[in-house]
This record gives structure tokens, C-alpha cells and sequence, in this order.
């Protein structure tokens, strides 16, 4: 295939308190193989060059692993591929004389901070409230291979830390819900015998900041689980809300 010229419409917003809009630029000999953050790259070099301000997007690790690239690409969150994030979106996904929507993740627990940034503080205060487990550190430690967990459990548990925070979950939910992130941050202790010290406090805890951060319910569409880059399942919703009413029985 030979390079693309391309057309974007990008959400420009100067400040948190600035209105907004949509912008629309021009991109040429855009390589097949550029991700998505590259071609960003191109348009801010652009940009650059002829004095304009380029446009603020998150980005760290460019491997998938940091969960920055909250963007809202052709009305997905991470674009139109499946199981990757912004930054593992490749070019090719694309076709010459497209027009690509470029928008920040929505929520109004995630208010925007410029352009494509937004503030996912939110979630790092529902991790604070919650997300860890306490050991023994004295000198005393019990070696982890003392303590045996079914291989069952240890996968799931697994599975369930592969989050990376990236909020895809909330931006494509119709009600902005964060059921299938804090699922995940609360199964991947509840499945392992570590996590028992504080389940029960953890999860009360947890769901409480969930909602004092606005994050809407969950109504059971799915949408979250088809968007999100780590495959996180559906099932670490269920093992949340039964976590959560166990919890409740012991007061
Ligand atoms: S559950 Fe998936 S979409 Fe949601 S924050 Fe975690 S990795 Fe991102
Ligand atoms: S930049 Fe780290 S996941 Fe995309």
C-alpha cells in the first residue's frame, strides 16, 4: 500500500474551563506501518513548524503497558482495532483520503485537562482507597511459595492484573461506569489467599470512591469488556458485586 494522505478532526481545547472544538487538519505520506501516536507525532511536528501550538496527548510507555493513550478515535475508545491501545494502533487500520475523528476519552469523572488530556486522578483515589494488601515485612516474611493457590485462581487473578487503568471501560460505557476497572482491581486480590487481610474493607471501600467520583452504573451492555485493550472479562464485574455483598452481611 502506498502512504496515506488523511484528514483529521481533532478536539482542540485550550484549558479545563475553555469551551472547545473541533479542529480539522491535513496529514500526507503517512507510512502504512506509523502507529497512531506517530502519526500524531507528524501533525505536531507540523504544527510546530508553522508556529501553531500542537495538540496535548498522554503518552509514556508506546507498548501498551502505561494505559496513557486515552483517546477517542472514529467514536471508539483506542480506534478501530481490537485488543490494543492507542499506541499500538497501526496506521494500516486506515485507508488513503480517510477522515479520522480524534476525540478525548468522556466522563465526567474525567474532565479534560487540553485537547486530548484528560485527568484520571479519579482512578488513582479509587486504587488509594483500596488497591493494595499488607505483608509482613518485619524480617519475618513466609516465603510465597509457602502459601498454595489453585492454579485456577492464580490465572484468574492474573488475568485480572493485566489492567493497565487506561479507562477505555469508562469512555465507551453509555453510562460512564468504572464497574469493569474496579472489577478487575478488586478480583485480582480476592482470588488469592494475599488479598483476604483486607477484602472486606477493600471492596466496601473501593465501590464508595467509585461512586463519590460520579462514575455511573453498570447496566450490563458490555461494551467495556469489547473495548478494552487487556481483554478484561465480564466476570470481574460478578466477582466485585458478590464481593461486595459478602461484605455487607459482615457489617
Ligand atoms: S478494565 Fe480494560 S479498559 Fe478498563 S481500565 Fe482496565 S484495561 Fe482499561
Ligand atoms: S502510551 Fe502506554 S499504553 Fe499507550
Amino acid at each position: 500500500m502506498s502512504n496515506m494522505n488523511l484528514t483529521l478532526k481533532i478536539w482542540r481545547q485550550k484549558g479545563a474551563n475553555d469551551k472547545g472544538k473541533m479542529v480539522e487538519y491535513k496529514v500526507t505520506d503517512i507510512s502504512e506501518h506509523m502507529s497512531f501516536l506517530e502519526m500524531m507525532d507528524v501533525l505536531n511536528e507540523q504544527l510546530v513548524n508553522t508556529g501553531e501550538e500542537p495538540v496535548a496527548f498522554d503518552h509514556d510507555c508506546r507498548e501498551g503497558i502505561c494505559g496513557m493513550c486515552s483517546m477517542y478515535i472514529n467514536g471508539e475508545a483506542h480506534g478501530p482495532d481490537r485488543g490494543v491501545t492507542t499506541c499500538q494502533l497501526h496506521m494500516r487500520m486506515f485507508n488513503d483520503g480517510d477522515t479520522i475523528t480524534i476525540e478525548p476519552f468522556r466522563a465526567a469523572a474525567f474532565p479534560v485537562i487540553k485537547d486530548l488530556v484528560v485527568d484520571r486522578g479519579s482512578f488513582e483515589r479509587i486504587q488509594q482507597a483500596g488497591g493494595y494488601i499488607s505483608v509482613n515485612t518485619s524480617g519475618n516474611t513466609t516465603d510465597a511459595n509457602a502459601i498454595l493457590v489453585p492454579k485456577e485462581d492464580a490465572d484468574k487473578a492474573m488475568d485480572a492484573a493485566t489492567c493497565i487503568g487506561c479507562g477505555a471501560c469508562v469512555a465507551t460505557c453509555k453510562n460512564s461506569s468504572a464497574m469493569l476497572f474496579v472489577g478487575a482491581k478488586v478480583s485480582q486480590y480476592a482470588l488469592l489467599p494475599q488479598g483476604q487481610v483486607e477484602a472486606t474493607e477493600r471492596v466496601k471501600n473501593m465501590v464508595a470512591q467509585m461512586d463519590l467520583e460520579g462514575f455511573g452504573n453498570c447496566t450490563n451492555t458490555g461494551a467495556c469488556e469489547v473495548e478494552c485493550p487487556k481483554g478484561i472479562s465480564l466476570e470481574n464485574i460478578a466477582r466485585m458485586n458478590s464481593e461486595f455483598l459478602k461484605a455487607s452481611f459482615k457489617g
